[in-house]
Formats: structure tokens, sequence, C-alpha cells
């Protein structure tokens, strides 16, 4: 047993649909959130650079006690988590798009998958994908734009809808079936989604409850699970102003009742 944080880290405020999974699924756990508002986007930087952000961010929440730490941001995952594991010993759960859910969940035999350049770039995803390509057509789009709209919280605007509709279209009109949100900060844009897909049977995949599992399995291996009688406390750091800090608190609570999925 261990009251210590879990450590969440993500580019921005996009890890907080991950965040709301495990602050829905263990509610005895404590949580410290890492938003990089100041380097957000990563998606269309380099591995070098977003490495040392990554790092910087992992050295800070190490320091607060984390006892295990989510990256909760594919572009991450898919550039610095062969880093991470090399350097810290602490337990790591990374993020990689749901290639696998999807391919067995699709009916059409076609999936799309949305995501930054870096992760359809990233080794993760191509490895991912190459072990279902015989299994079902794999569609790619980069969600361009995506992350800036959720970062200026301008994801329920006429332009958001515009900017789902272009991107999200043409891999509907090819029969994807389930769409792969590959990057956590686009469930913030699933309602837009879901007006673009209207009346299809197409699935939205969101890989947040898997990894919220995964870091529950983690937990009970290293016997690191809160307990029972533990009070939680939900804390936030950024790289960027308290401003940022503040818009972290505010769409903490607004996410723990959304419907992203
Ligand atoms: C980004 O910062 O560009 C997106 C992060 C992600 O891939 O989850």
């Amino acid at each position: 047993m261990n009251n210590a944080p879990i450590g969440v880290f993500d580019s921005g405020l996009g890890g907080l649909t991950v965040w709301r999974e495990l602050y829905r699924k263990l509610p005895h756990e404590s949580l410290i959130y890492y938003g990089d508002g100041k380097n957000c986007p990563y998606g269309d930087k380099n591995r070098e650079e977003v490495t040392a952000y990554v790092d910087l961010a992992v050295r800070r929440l190490i320091d607060r006690g984390v006892k295990l730490i989510v990256v909760a941001c594919n572009a991450a995952t898919a550039m610095a988590i062969d880093h991470l594991r090399r350097n810290y010993a602490l337990p790591l759960v990374g993020l990689e798009p749901a290639v696998k859910p999807a391919a067995m969940a699709s009916r059409s035999g076609v999936i799309g998958i949305l995501a930054t350049a870096a992760t359809l770039n990233g080794r993760l995803f191509r490895e991912t994908s190459q072990r279902y390509a015989d299994r079902v057509k794999i569609l790619t789009q980069v969600g361009e734009g995506f992350v800036e709209l959720v970062e200026s919280n301008r994801e329920q605007t006429p332009e958001a809808l515009a900017r789902v509709d272009k991107l999200l279209r043409p891999m509907l009109d090819a029969g994807a079936d389930q769409i792969v949100l590959g990057c956590t900060h686009y469930p913030f844009l699933a309602a837009a989604m879901r007006r673009v897909i209207g009346e299809r049977r197409v699935d939205l995949v969101n890989p947040a409850a898997a990894i919220e599992r995964q870091a529950e399995a983690l937990l009970r291996r290293f016997d690191l699970q809160a307990e029972p009688e533990h009070t939680p406390q939900y804390d936030f750091m950024t790289s960027a102003d308290e401003t940022y800090r503040q818009r972290l608190i505010a769409k903490s609570e607004q996410v723990r009742t959304m419907d992203i999925d």
C-alpha cells in the first residue's frame, strides 16, 4: 500500500481525458497533473525537443513524490517513452493509438486513425498497424488544428465543427466504422465528431479506459495502491503561467461529468 500520488503528464489540457478515467475508477488515489502548456503542441516538434520537455516534466513530478507516471499524451509516448524507460526506474504507462481494439471491432474492415504527425510517424504506431494490416484497412489523418482548438477552448464552435467535418468525413466516406482518437485532446471534440457521423454506425475509440486499466494493473503488481481510507488530493502543475494552471483546474472540474466518449 502506498498513498503517494500518481503523476499524469500531457503536453497541455488533453491528458485530462485520461485524468478523468483515473479520477473515476481509482477514487482513493491522489493525482498530480502536469500540463506542459508552455510548449504545447508537441505534434509538430522533433524528438529531441519533446524528449527534453518530457524529461523535465517527469523530473518535476518525481520531485513531488509520485509513485507511477501516466504519460497521457500520444505524441510524448511516441517520441520519449523509450528514453523514460531507460532513465527512470518508477512504473510508467504510455499511450498508443488503440489500433487493436478498433481492428477487432470493425465490421466494415476499414478503421480510421486520427492523431498528430508525431504519433503517426512513430515506431509504436508503425509496428502496431503492421500487425493488423492484413485484418483491416487502416486510414490515417493528422488532426490539423484540433489541439489548438481544444487548448483555446473553442471545441464547441462552428469553426471546430467545420474542421472536424473536413478531416473526418473522408474517412467515413471511405467506409471507416471505427475512429481511433489517437491524441488525448481529441475526445474533447467528440460532440462535433458525432454530429459529422450522424446516423452512420461508427464508434469513436478513446483509449483512456484501457490506460486506466494498465495503471491499475501496475499499482497492483507493485503493491502501490492507496489505502481504501485514503482521502485523495488533486493537484495541477504547469510549465506555463498561473492563468493556464487555473484553466487546467477549471477543465478538470468540467471533465468529471462531461460526455466525451
Ligand atoms: C500535441 O501536443 O500535439 C498532442 C498531444 C498528443 O498526441 O496526445
